[in-house]
């Protein structure tokens, strides 16, 4: 339950809408869903093996499976990334702090689509207000890391995360009975190939290491406390399915609302914000559904910055012998400087910019895109040529005449199939 915290977050509800939005709709999703199961299930199981085989975090555990070796490169790739994200990750965990806010004080209901997205764009474009409740977050994540509460957060996501799968559930089929939901689901489920590059398959791709969280080594650190009774493809298949469940529920709300308000869904990042205050607002009951939303949304953020953030925080204190409360004060400080500078590139720093994006924008291209991929394609490499077939063969607890076909298909796709796929899109993807 807590690597399913890890993986159900912003990624699903923040950042699918608005990669599908912006890619397309119907192509991305299945683009994405194909890269779920042909890549992503294949990288996590391996990024399980390397994590239980080893027993140790995301540097150490490359380090000890292949001693005096550049392997151990994949884990600093890995603290590498997850550093890059949390500088922008906390800037959305704050938007949804804010909205938090809004919903519990009341101030959030009543008003006009326009006015919406105007409050959206007048908070974020803002310099105080947006950074305060990005350090707001990384206080609390900075108390709870530093305490160490590894079984705090599993029985938090053990509530929570049914919890908000029922209350996606009951949006959805509100969603559902909009006024103008049949274009948006048809948007959302029917491919439109008209727009479909290879920047729609390398973003796909990207979004399913983002949000099944891999591609830096965070569920090595994870997979290193499972038990040895732990199915791991099992494990895999069933957090990868609820994650992209979760994923495709929070396209269902967003999209007829989309529509149906008369928007347009190629909104960017600010899309989840602008959208669903609106159909909160026509819903009975609108407070409680709201204030239960963002309450959930945080939280699921929290649970997911919490577990990068470990990553870069159990590295920085091992690497530079401090403490983990001293390790917590530098990251956070660091973060604060940086996420600060992510936040305020949608306002004063929007004029500065790389091929055309933010500074959020780019940071999220560079780590999503290209970095977590590269991470997935070499823990592949890692598992199927590197390591002794007998461990993954232990790992995997496999027996018999099938279980031996089965390993060398697997094999074969970590092998050959998830680093070269990966590659060339990465490659055409970045010259195109
Ligand atoms: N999977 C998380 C989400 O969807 C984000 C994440 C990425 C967490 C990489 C850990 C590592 O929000």
């Amino acid at each position: 339950m807590a690597t399913v915290g890890s993986a159900v977050g912003l990624g699903n509800i923040w950042r699918f809408p608005y990669q599908a939005g912006e890619n397309g709709g119907g192509a991305f999703l299945l683009t994405y869903a194909l890269a779920v199961l042909l890549i992503g299930i294949p990288a996590m199981v391996a990024e399980f093996i390397v994590g239980r085989e080893s027993h140790l975090n995301a540097v150490g555990a490359f380090k000890k499976i292949a001693p005096k070796k550049a392997w151990g490169g994949i884990g600093y790739l890995g603290v590498f990334t997850g550093f890059m994200i949390d500088c922008y990750y906390c800037v959305v965990t704050g938007w949804t702090l804010y909205y938090l806010f809004l919903a519990a004080s009341d101030n959030l209901l009543g008003l006009s689509v326009d006015q919406y997205s105007i409050m959206f764009s007048t908070y974020s474009s803002g310099v105080f207000p947006p950074i305060f409740a990005l350090v707001s977050v990384i206080l609390i994540t900075g108390v709870i890391v530093s305490l160490g509460v590894q079984k705090g957060i599993e029985t938090a996501s053990k509530i929570m995360m049914p919890l908000l799968f029922l209350l996606l559930l009951a949006l959805a089929v509100n969603s559902c009975l909009l006024e103008d939901s049949q274009t948006g689901l048809e948007f959302l489920f029917i491919p439109n190939w008209s727009e479909f590059t290879i920047d729609t398959i390398l973003s796909a791709i990207g979004q399913a290491f983002f949000s099944l969280s891999l591609g830096m080594a965070c569920l090595v650190t994870y997979s290193s406390y499972f038990t040895d009774d732990v199915n791991l493809i099992g494990t895999a298949s069933k957090i990868s399915v609820i994650d992209m469940g979760v994923a495709v529920l929070a396209g269902v709300i967003i999209f007829p609302a989309v529509f149906t308000f008369g928007m347009e869904p190629e909104q960017g990042p600010g899309l989840v914000f602008k959208v669903l205050p609106n159909v909160f607002s026509q819903m009975p009951l609108g407070y409680l559904w709201s204030l239960l939303f963002y309450a959930l949304l945080f939280l699921a953020a929290l649970t997911s910055f919490i577990s990068i953030t470990e990553v870069v925080v159990a590295y920085i204190s091992e690497a530079f012998k401090i403490s983990r409360v001293k390790s917590v004060i530098l990251t956070g400080l660091t973060f604060t400087l940086l996420g600060s500078v992510c936040s305020l590139s949608f306002g004063p720093l929007s004029g500065f910019t790389i091929a055309g994006k933010n500074i959020f924008d780019s940071l999220d291209y560079l780590a999503t895109n290209i970095l977590l991929p590269l991470g997935g394609i070499l823990t592949s490499i890692f598992v199927g040529w590197r390591l002794d077939k007998k461990v993954i063969e232990k790992q995997l607890n496999i027996k018999g005449k099938k279980g031996a076909a089965f390993l060398k298909v697997y094999i074969f796709f970590l092998r050959y199939i998830v680093p070269a796929s990966v590659t060339c899109v990465l490659v055409t993807g970045l010259l195109s």
